[in-house]
């Protein structure tokens, strides 16, 4: 394999914490250096405390470390780009932009950016919502996603920009927390159900959203990464499914270990942006153009969150 030197940006967040150290175990501590606006509690490996939108910056990191793969996760989810909108587009938008010049620039190999489900919006298909369909986003975040992902798409046909990029469905995970996003509560749900034994769920008992396991989402999107690039026929962004859950199916799967669990419900307005998502997607292009296949559903979800989240309390 040819030597690798991968830049995570945004590495502190929901999804580097768990890519950083998958990343490093496959590719080697020094291989992998971890970059984020905040300092990390511990540092495992190589570090860069910087914000990607200082384009200088980020352009001497990249060349003076030679740097051949980015993967770009820094951004704001959905509740939150949407009570400071302006500052969502210039993290969401401008981030991106200055990743994807940078990368033409430094002739860096491959890039990494992840897309959301919130790229749809209410006129597209609620059901196994398909790879091509109509998307009109109604959050900002929603509206940075699908604008980000033409920006990839357009630099892959510009400048042959090995671009590639997910839509990930709500993350679920025990070694990191989610900040501002909509699905979040099924990973909150598990910490208040082992702290409090129960939990005030502000989406509806109904509401039913695309959701993936941690582990599948980062092992996926470094499939995706390590592909052949002759297969990756889609250069916006790839539909990937995991399962699809309400909370109140969710709480029904706690009460299988915890069976004196107790859920409330206090829909606010996380609500709105949920209910303009899919509920469930149809991944057959990511299937067969690169052998997408989850390997966690509902139970065996809860079933690891349960276990680990335990060890956290
Ligand atoms: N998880 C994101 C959010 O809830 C959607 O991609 O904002």
């Amino acid at each position: 394999m040819a030597k690798e030197t991968i830049l995570v940006l945004g590495a502190n967040g929901q999804i580097g914490t768990e890519l950083v150290e998958y990343l490093r175990f496959e590719y080697g501590n020094v291989n992998v250096i971890a970059s984020d606006i905040k300092a990390p509690q511990e540092v495992h490996g190589p570090f860069e405390q910087m914000d990607v939108l200082d384009v200088n910056r980020l352009t001497e990191l990249v060349k003076d470390h030679k740097v051949t793969q980015i993967y770009h996760l820094a951004a704001m989810l959905s509740a939150t780009a949407e009570q400071k909108i302006m500052l969502g587009w210039e993290l969401n938008m401008t981030g991106l932009i200055n990743v994807l010049n940078i990368a033409v620039e430094c002739k860096v190999k491959k890039v990494f950016w992840p897309s959301s489900i919130a790229v749809f919006g209410p006129s597209t298909p609620k059901l196994n919502t398909p790879q091509y369909c109509y998307t009109d986003p109604s959050t900002l975040y929603g509206v940075s996603k699908l604008a980000g992902e033409h920006w990839c798409n357009y630099y892959f046909n510009k400048f042959g920009l090995d671009v590639r990029s997910i839509r990930y469905p709500g993350l679920i995970g025990y070694k990191s927390v989610p900040g501002g996003g909509t699905t979040d509560y099924a990973v909150y749900i598990f910490h208040e159900a082992l702290a409090r034994g129960s939990y005030d769920c502000f989406l509806e008992a109904d509401t039913m959203l695309p959701m993936m396991y941690m582990e599948d989402a980062i092992r996926g999107t470094v499939e995706l990464m390590e592909a052949p690039a002759e297969k990756i026929k889609v250069r916006t962004s790839y539909n990937i499914a995991g399962m699809s859950f309400t909370p109140g199916e969710l709480a029904i799967e706690i009460r299988k270990t915890m069976p004196e669990f107790k859920i409330t419900y206090h829909p606010d307005i996380r609500q709105t942006y949920a209910d303009s998502w899919p509920k469930s997607i149809d991944d057959s292009v990511a299937r067969k153009d690169w052998g997408w296949n989850p390997h966690f559903n509902t139970s065996k979800l809860v079933g690891e969150m349960m276990t680990h989240c335990k060890d956290l309390v």
